[in-house]
């Protein structure tokens, strides 16, 4: 199932990675409606959906290292995996904090004052032991897992509350908006694209993996986190490298917008877990947990892409890619490979590079995240603290 084999070096597959992604964006040049957002910084975790930065700066011959990654906005790469912004750059718009400065990027304790991204591509919920001891090839599964992004926003927290500790550091998280996730569906990609079986061995990765977003949670929250954003994993089924990699010749296995049923059971599957994680997570009124409906988002988009500008015929289609059925053929879009693939227009375009989302899309996501289409609850505007 996997196309990997044809890419050589192990460089290149440790590329590839697996995030597949899908983001949010929220309006940039339009501030929510509600307005009036009263974080002061915003910390995020995760993987290369919310990445800006992080794999790159270990690994700077990831693909999103090169063009035409970042050709859209920024004029560059960035170690976006998108063309432009994520859903955590149109979060930061409109709370009117600067972009999150990648926490490999940044020198000192002064970068992440307003903020920092902890979120590294191709990163999963369950440590790399877990993915070692399974016998995948760990050249693509990046160490730096969920509890090691907990540990350094510890570090980052512990030195932005030099002086009075405790309640700097406690005022610090009530005045912060926090984003945990997307996290998760890598754990399952790397057993996809090693061709682990659905049934015997990611199945049941679903409790496991809920579990680690939980105890995340819980860390945060007993750090004095108020509030954070929880989002679901999109439709896999629906992703472009995921359809060219299980192609069937039964109509019956795909729904009416052409996506895999049974990937989007899965997805859901996996969302009804993290709600149901959610809500049973113990806390005091004053800490909001909100889910984020990447799900639902993605569907909706795909569904009428029109409405947003889309093309219906490039609604499963990657703008960059390597040809094929869904122009996803190969695991990602890279400079000089791709360029006769490359579509000359992406806002046009709903998925990027096969795995990941064009920034017009993300955009639209964050829009219905900051107005509350797929936030429950609405994330809280004003000030709460
Ligand atoms: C919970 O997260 C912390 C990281 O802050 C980690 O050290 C700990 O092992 C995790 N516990 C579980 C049960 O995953
Ligand atoms: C997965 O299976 C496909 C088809 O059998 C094969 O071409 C590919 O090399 C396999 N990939 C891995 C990582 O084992
Ligand atoms: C959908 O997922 C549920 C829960 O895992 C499972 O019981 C059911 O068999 C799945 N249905 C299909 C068509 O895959
Ligand atoms: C792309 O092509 C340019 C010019 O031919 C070359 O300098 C660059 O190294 C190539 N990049 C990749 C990723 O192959």
């Amino acid at each position: 199932m996997a196309h990997y084999s044809s890419v050589s070096s192990a460089m290149i597959r440790s590329l590839i990675l697996l995030a597949c992604a899908w983001g949010a964006a929220v309006a940039s040049h339009q501030p929510a409606a509600s307005g009036g957002y009263c974080y002061t910084s915003m910390f995020s975790f995760g993987d290369s959906i919310t990445d800006t930065g992080n794999q790159v700066s270990f690994f700077p011959t990831a693909p999103a290292a090169s063009p035409p990654y970042g050709e859209t906005f920024f004029g560059h790469p960035t170690g976006r995996y998108s063309d432009g912004r994520l859903v955590v750059d149109f979060l930061a718009e409109a709370l009117r904090l600067p972009y999150l400065t990648a926490f490999l990027r940044g020198k000192t304790a002064e970068d992440f004052r307003r903020g920092a991204n902890f979120a590294v591509s191709a990163s999963t919920a369950l440590g790399q032991e877990f993915f070692r001891a399974r016998g995948l090839d760990l050249t693509i599964i990046p160490p730096f897992s969920l509890d090691v992004q907990l540990e350094w926003f510890k570090g980052v927290l512990h030195s932005l509350a030099s002086t009075n500790h405790q309640q700097e550091s406690k005022d610090i998280m009530a005045r912060s908006l926090f984003l945990m996730g997307e996290i998760g569906i890598n754990d399952y990609n790397h057993h996809f694209f090693q061709n682990r079986s659905f049934t015997a061995e990611i199945k049941p990765l679903v409790p496991m993996v809920i579990a680690k977003i939980a105890n995340a949670t819980k860390v945060l929250i007993d750090l004095g986190a108020k509030t954070m954003l929880v989002p679901g994993i999109p439709p896999m089924g629906c992703i472009p490298r995921f359809l060219n990699l299980f192609p069937s010749k039964n109509p019956n296995d795909y729904d009416k917008l052409g996506c895999l049923k049974w990937l989007n059971n899965f997805s859901q599957y996996h969302n009804h877990a993290l709600n149901q994680m959610l809500h049973g997570i113990h806390r005091d009124t004053k800490v909001t947990l909100i889910y984020l409906d990447y799900y639902e988002a993605m569907l909706k988009i795909i569904r009428s892409p029109q409405h947003n500008g889309f093309t219906k015929k490039s609604a499963l289609t990657a703008c960059c890619g390597v040809g094929g059925p869904y122009n996803a053929g190969s695991l990602v879009c890279n400079g000089n490979a791709t360029a006769s693939n490359l579509c000359p227009d992406p806002s046009r375009y709903i998925s990027w590079d096969g795995l990941h989302l064009t920034e017009a899309a993300y955009h639209v996501i964050a829009r219905g995240v900051l107005d509350g289409t797929y936030s429950r609850p609405t994330i809280p505007s004003g000030c709460t603290y």
